[in-house]
């Protein structure tokens, strides 16, 4: 039986909500509670139990890394978020803000190390696999969010270098999560590897998008304020393209913000946001997500299940094409 990814989801969101982590001191644990708890589309143990289910319908028998992989991310976005100083999450303050930095990496670590309890109660079967793999991840991670910091000191990034840091900072894990699934399903090699480059191309359409719904979404839906990414010079498509296309005052005025010192965030969000505007960044990137729409449907294609048992692999791929969350 093939379940829907809708359903898949639901069955995420309820294992999540009745996890209790009841250790002493509750000031440890107590931010993860808050974190777990504020939802969050569960994309990464989704996807996991999407692979596995090409190959079984167990999926009772695999909740051990699908919970892992989900605490895991969160732990990300913990740290993340102190990293980026940003003060909402999933439409909430998030946990520096709420407690305090101290706190946000100190239960980030914990999360960390609960992620890997979880993810080592997988069948013996491919145990040391999935824990390979699974910190090879985390450890690309770490250097994407190394990569990501140091090109906001940077004005020179090229687009192959954005490509690698997002590949690194956010593919790696959706690719991670669908080869994770497919190894416990007994799927073959061709098969997982096909998965895992399905969900390096999937990552990076995903993070092109996070960055231009950082410029263009609506707050109220996104969960996160808007313009983050400029007040941190981070270096994004919309940017990078930003300043390939702009003239010499352009790029002069482009420039002049990433330089500036003293002003409001709303008028340095509000002049960059224009210049994309003029110089049709806006575009260029949803051309970009589409291009990396194809490449992860040209992976799926590889891999040897009958094509109605992908079609719902296919779908969520279109459907984060138009997220808004
Ligand atoms: C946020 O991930 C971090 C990125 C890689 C862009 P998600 O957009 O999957 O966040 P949640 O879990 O749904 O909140
Ligand atoms: C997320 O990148 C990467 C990781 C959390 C590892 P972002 O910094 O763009 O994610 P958001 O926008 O804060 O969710
Ligand atoms: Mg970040
Ligand atoms: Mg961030
Ligand atoms: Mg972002």
């Amino acid at each position: 039986m093939m379940f829907t990814a809708s359903r898949l989801s639901e069955m995420v969101n309820r294992h999540i909500e009745e996890l209790t982590f009841t250790r002493y001191p509750e000031g440890l644990y107590n931010p993860v509670t808050y974190v777990l708890s504020m939802g969050g589309k569960r994309l990464r143990p989704v996807l996991m139990l999407m692979a596995y289910n090409l190959y079984r319908e167990q999926v009772e028998d695999i909740w051990g890394p699908v919970t892992g992989i989900e605490v895991y991310h969160n732990y990300t976005l913990l740290h993340d978020d102190v990293m980026d100083h940003a003060d909402l999450r999933r439409g909430k303050p998030t946990v520096h803000k709420v407690w305090n930095e101290n706190t946000a990496i100190l239960s980030g670590d914990a999360m960390l190390v609960l992620a890997y309890r979880y993810m080592a109660q997988c069948p013996a079967f491919c145990q040391k696999e999935v824990l390979d793999l699974f910190s090879l991840t985390a450890l690309e991670i770490c250097e994407g969010q190394q990569l990501d910091m140091e090109f906001e000191q940077r004005k020179d990034v090229t687009e192959d270098e954005y490509v690698e840091m997002i590949r690194l900072k956010t593919s790696v894990l959706l690719a991670c999560a669908l080869k994770i699934g497919a190894m416990l399903g007994g799927a073959s090699v061709g098969d997982s590897d096909a998965l895992y480059d399905f969900g390096m191309n999937m990552g990076v359409a995903f993070q092109l998008q996070d960055d231009w719904l950082d410029v263009y979404g609506d707050p109220a839906v996104f969960g996160k304020n808007i313009g983050g990414d400029i007040l941190c010079n981070k270096k994004t498509y919309l940017l990078i393209k930003a300043f390939e296309r702009a003239d010499e005052a352009r790029k002069a005025r482009l420039e002049a913000w990433l330089d500036a010192v003293s002003y409001t965030p709303e008028e340095k969000i509000a002049a960059v946001t224009a210049l994309y505007d003029q110089l049709g960044v806006k575009e260029l990137c949803r051309q970009k997500i589409e291009e990396y729409i194809r490449r992860a449907q040209d992976c799926l294609a590889l891999v040897s299940v009958p094509v109605e048992k992908k079609r719902e692999l296919e779908n969520l791929l279109n459907e984060l094409m138009y997220r808004k969350a």
